[in-house]
């Protein structure tokens, strides 16, 4: 039987793939199964490659704006997929989600600030914050007796001073795959609201929905929280293009595009590179049937993990509503961190991103990245469970 395209093996190694190539640097060997960094072992969409292709025909790439087609592509996906109208001139290019998070913080706040952070959560948003010389507050995650990981609005409010400034969202949530529900959000929305805290909503990971989970728009929840929202969404996650380094930053409210604006002069970025509009544009306006059997092949692995959790004693997980991240709870191994990883990396040949690197809520967690071949992610959870049985 013929391999759909999600199955098919690709040799990345020559490539540059920091999955593969920093193998050495991160884990001390090139030998793992590399499993960390956010991208996917899956072909880019054909559409996109074949778009990027014939942009090739011409023999000139010169600056180049993105065009209003590219931006109509995304508005387009965003109301079909999500219920949400978007208007052009909400839109700009950016060529990184992290780098627009470090322009809003410096847009929206002051050096000495205090800007909110879910912990565990994606490492840059620490970063950005320490960079820009604000203050972070953590919100630590907790699971519910369910393993549900929650926020709890109430200690969240009382950790609220006159310098919080920001809360920097991530949603759906990378690492713990939360897809925040209606009633969450708006809970937050309110909050952020009432105390005058402008909301940087990362939701890179908004196309990477299981049902019968539904992502929501921080900026659809009211006029309110649309017109305190800085929205940062993209490509890269979607149709596995990180690779072009597009990305836009959404902004309904004149007042704060302006903020916003005015601290995007000052890096310059322009307006992108000419074969990654086309790619974005590419991927938006075709990419919607290879998007649905990316979401029945990613379905299918993370229910592989889940049969075979259940057969494990010592790894707990919880098969994420979002994202291709898988979340693995290693306490009972009662390894501490450092050795956690070292046995991930000598006894198990894989190469995964340590749970102590998300926050210290993370401290004795794994995350693996199931964005594989189906026989990659078996081989791999084949060699964990045989390790395992030798603990
Ligand atoms: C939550 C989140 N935001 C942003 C990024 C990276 O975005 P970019 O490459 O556009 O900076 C990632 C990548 O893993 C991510 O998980």
């Amino acid at each position: 039987m013929a391999l759909d395209s999600y199955n098919i093996l690709i040799d990345r190694s020559g490539t540059n793939a920091e999955k593969y190539t920093l193998r050495n640097a991160l884990f001390g060997t090139d030998t793992v199964q590399p499993m960390w960094v956010a991208d996917m072992d899956i072909a880019t969409p054909a559409c996109v490659l074949d778009a990027v292709r014939e942009r090739l025909d011409h023999p000139v790439i010169g600056y180049e704006i993105m065009s209003d087609d590219a931006y109509a592509a995304q508005m387009r996906w965003f109301e079909t997929h999500h219920g949400f109208t978007i208007e052009r001139e909400w839109l700009s290019y950016s060529p990184s989600v992290v780098a627009s998070i470090g322009v809003a913080i410096r847009a929206l706040s002051d050096e000495g600030d205090e800007v909110v952070v879910m912990d565990p959560v994606y490492p840059p948003f620490y970063a950005m914050v320490k960079h820009n010389n604000r203050r972070l507050v953590t919100h630590s995650l907790k699971q519910d007796n369910e393993g549900m990981y929650r926020f709890d609005i109430e200690l969240l409010r009382s950790q609220i001073t006159p310098k919080t400034k920001l809360l920097l969202l991530c949603s759906p949530h990378n690492p713990v795959g939360r897809v925040w529900s209606r009633k969450e959000l708006e809970s937050l929305g309110s909050l952020c609201c009432e105390h005058g805290i402008r909301i940087i909503s990362d939701e890179i990971h908004c196309d990477l929905v299981y049902q019968p989970h539904w992502h929501i728009p921080t900026a659809s929840l009211s006029e309110a929280v649309q017109n305190n929202t800085v929205m940062l969404i993209g490509p890269g996650k979607t149709f596995n293009m990180a690779g072009f380094s597009i990305s836009t930053v959404c902004i309904p409210s004149p007042d704060l595009r302006a903020l916003y604006d005015e601290e995007r002069k000052r890096v310059h970025w322009g307006e992108g590179a000419a074969l990654s509009h086309v790619a974005f544009e590419a991927a938006y306006a075709q990419g919607d049937e290879w998007h649905r059997g990316l979401m029945e092949h990613l379905g299918r692995n993370a229910a592989m993990i889940d049969a075979w959790a259940a057969t494990q004693k010592s790894i707990l997980y919880g098969k994420p509503e979002a994202t291709y991240l898988a979340w693995l709870d290693c306490r009972a191994l009662t390894l501490g961190d450092r050795e956690l990883r070292e046995f991930f990396v000598r006894e198990a040949r894989l190469g995964l991103s340590p749970g102590l690197s998300f926050g210290k809520e993370g401290s004795g967690f794994m995350r693996l990245n199931f964005a594989v071949p189906s026989s990659i992610l078996e081989n791999a959870l084949e060699k964990l469970g045989r390790v395992l049985r030798g603990v």
